[in-house]
């Protein structure tokens, strides 16, 4: 799949994003390495605590289906009340998600409009991992 399928993905999934609180609203989408695609958005919770990020909510989800094989993720965030322009990286909670899950080639694609789009594999932005596995 192109990394702009992905992209236009991951701004749709924003649309969704439950933001009342942030007002910051994240897109996510997922490539399974059978072609599937999980999308995600950022739900809030008045706790705050509860709250959930765009891209564990789209790993949680594909998880959740059997998906345990991904290739890569696009992202993109801006306040609520703009689109997108500048990268939105993860947070270092949905690092260690994608770590869990991935390997270190999975492709990370931030989103940014007018070629500011970045993408990183997750062994640049996860380095030292912590991994019971290995
Ligand atoms: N957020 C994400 O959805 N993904 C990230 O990687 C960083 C932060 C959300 C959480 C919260 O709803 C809002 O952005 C502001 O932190």
């Amino acid at each position: 799949m192109r990394d702009s399928t992905l992209i236009k993905k991951c701004l749709e999934a924003r649309k969704s994003a439950y933001v009342p609180y942030s007002h910051f609203a994240v897109g996510a989408a997922l490539l399974c390495a059978d072609g599937k695609v999980y999308t995600g958005c950022n739900i809030e919770n008045a706790s705050f605590s509860p709250t959930v990020c765009a891209e564990r909510t789209a790993f949680f989800k594909a998880v959740s289906e059997g998906h345990k094989d991904f290739e890569a993720i696009a992202i993109c965030g801006a306040p609520d009340s703009e689109e997108p322009t500048v990268i939105c990286p993860p947070c270092g909670v949905c690092r260690q998600v994608m770590q869990e899950f991935c390997r270190p080639d999975f492709r990370v694609i931030l989103y940014g409009s007018e070629g500011r789009t970045k993408v990183y594999t997750l062994s640049e932005i996860m380095p030292l991992r912590f991994d019971l596995m290995d």
